[in-house]
């Protein structure tokens, strides 16, 4: 049968089990389990951490423990969050993009930081940029509308449309200028500095790998690119008394509440890095597996274009009737997190469950992991969207796409509109399939990323 007769043909099915790794032999020596973490830290994971509640390792004189209960997670997430920063790795990768930001920061910058932002990520200052959301998607759609029915990189297609939202819900600019340099650092990036190596993970912060001078050099030429950005947003100014119009405005307002300070130029650079980048590709994964899973099951995919033509009214879409758009949303989230895993590093002695942690231990609370939790879901690996239509959410300490406690995700609210909003108008457009039936592996580095771009079909919806 092929794919155009399946969208006709009524549901009587299986529910739908997307393609996932193989998982790992639970007895991998330590540098069979390093060499898995360099490909893909997903891949690295055995059979028993989908099974058990606390997996403890070794790595060198450290301990390791991946998390897998609700009260172990809730303990140093919430509770005793600040015994628990980045680890070292984290730092490294992360520092030469995002600086000093949001992100990276700990303690007094970060409270300092983080209550300063708020105010700009609320879900009424989130309601004054969705009219960038909705430009930039409405562009990516005329242009997929313009290519006829030419094999279409959805992959690629996703991030450019991301990163366009991020470039103009920040500076209210299009992106038609600086998106492919922007696109070019962060694939430099990816491709060469972002994959932790051995030393990255064993040497301690005070001593530079060998990689973090290439890192250093790379920061030098990012963060003038980043004020270079700032600088032409400012030239095109705002007048005084004129409403916010975008992040930048926000941003630059934005005042500590308790101490009334503002960014400096080098805070606002690092957190305009921050935000573009924390946001634009992590919202791109999720939306290419959405779609990759829409393609992979046609009744779904029907049954969402079903709930957009409800919803479209006078053409707008209101964002609080797409709730099954909304469960599309969430459910591949959960399968495909696009924040595979959370690290932490402990700063102190603590006890978790019952077992003694030492300062540097490693802490691992891996959504991927917890998504598909054979103890926590039934059915973990397949694609069910109903999941999240009932009343009762799923316990936030084993659905956690966005983290949980002090340091969740300040754009989730953000990433929530922009993903819910742009599948649906996507998939109001188009019928989406795919051309190449082969399985998409995800592969964990930096985000849940696939392993190759599959081609996809697009037909226009009358
Ligand atoms: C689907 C899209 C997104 C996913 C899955 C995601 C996921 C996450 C996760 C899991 C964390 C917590 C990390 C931790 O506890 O270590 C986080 C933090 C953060 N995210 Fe997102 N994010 C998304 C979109 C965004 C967007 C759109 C923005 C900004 C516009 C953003 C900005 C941030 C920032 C600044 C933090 C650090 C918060 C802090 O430490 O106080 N993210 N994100």
């Amino acid at each position: 049968m092929s794919i155009a007769e399946a969208y006709d043909t009524p549901v009587a099915r299986q529910p739908l089990v997307p393609p996932s790794p193989p998982r790992a032999p639970d007895n991998m020596t330590a540098f069979g389990r390093i060499k898995a973490i360099r490909d893909s830290v997903i891949g690295s994971w055995g059979q028993r951490a989908y099974q058990d509640d606390i997996i403890r390792g070794r790595f060198f004189r450290r301990s390791s423990f991946i998390l897998n209960t609700p009260d172990a997670i809730r303990h140093v997430l919430v509770d005793n969050y600040e015994n628990y920063t980045r680890t070292p790795a984290g730092f490294r990768v992360l520092r030469p993009m995002l600086g000093e930001g949001l992100l990276i920061a700990e303690g007094r910058a970060w409270k300092h930081q983080r209550r300063t932002l708020a105010p700009a990520f609320t879900p009424r200052a989130v309601s004054t940029l969705v009219p960038h959301m909705i430009a930039a998607t409405d562009e990516t759609i005329a242009k997929l509308k313009a290519a006829g029915n030419a094999p279409v990189d959805l992959r690629e297609a996703m991030q450019r449309m991301t990163l366009e939202i991020a470039g103009r819900t920040m500076f209210s600019f299009g992106m038609n200028r600086h998106g492919a340099a922007l696109r070019d650092f962060v694939m430099e990036y990816g491709e060469r500095l972002a994959r932790p190596n051995f030393l990255d993970m064993l040497l301690p912060l005070s001593w530079p790998s060998p990689r973090d001078f290439a890192r250093a050099r790379f920061r030098k030429r990012w963060t003038q690119f980043v004020r270079l950005l700032i600088d032409e947003r400012r030239a095109a100014g705002k007048n005084d008394d004129a409403p916010p119009r975008d992040l930048f405005d926000l941003m630059g307002a934005a005042r500590d509440p308790e101490t009334g300070e503002a960014f400096t130029d080098e805070q606002l650079g690092d957190e305009v890095a921050t935000m573009i980048l924390a946001g634009h590709e992590t919202t791109a994964t999720a939306l290419f597996w959405a779609l990759y899973l829409l393609a992979l099951d046609p009744a779904t995919q029907e049954q969402l274009a079903v709930e957009v033509r409800g919803t479209a009214g006078d053409g707008a879409l209101d964002i609080e009737r797409l709730k099954f758009t909304r469960a599309v949303v969430d459910e591949t989230m959960r399968l495909y997190p696009p924040a595979f895993l959370i690290a932490r590093a402990a700063a102190g002695p603590d006890v978790i469950a019952g077992m003694a942690v030492r300062k540097h231990d490693v802490i691992m609370i891996a959504p991927w992991l917890l998504h598909r939790h054979e103890k926590l879901w039934r059915d973990p690996n397949a694609f069910l969207p109903s999941r999240f239509m009932t009343a009762t959410p799923p316990d936030r300490f084993a659905y956690l796409p966005f983290g949980v406690g002090a340091r969740v995700c300040i754009g989730a609210h953000f990433a929530l509109v922009e993903a819910t909003l742009a599948l649906a108008r996507i998939i109001g457009a188009f019928r989406v399939g795919l051309i190449d039936q082969e399985p998409v592996m995800p592969v964990g580095v930096v985000t849940t990323q696939p392993d190759r771009s599959p081609l996809f079909t697009i037909s226009a919806r009358a």
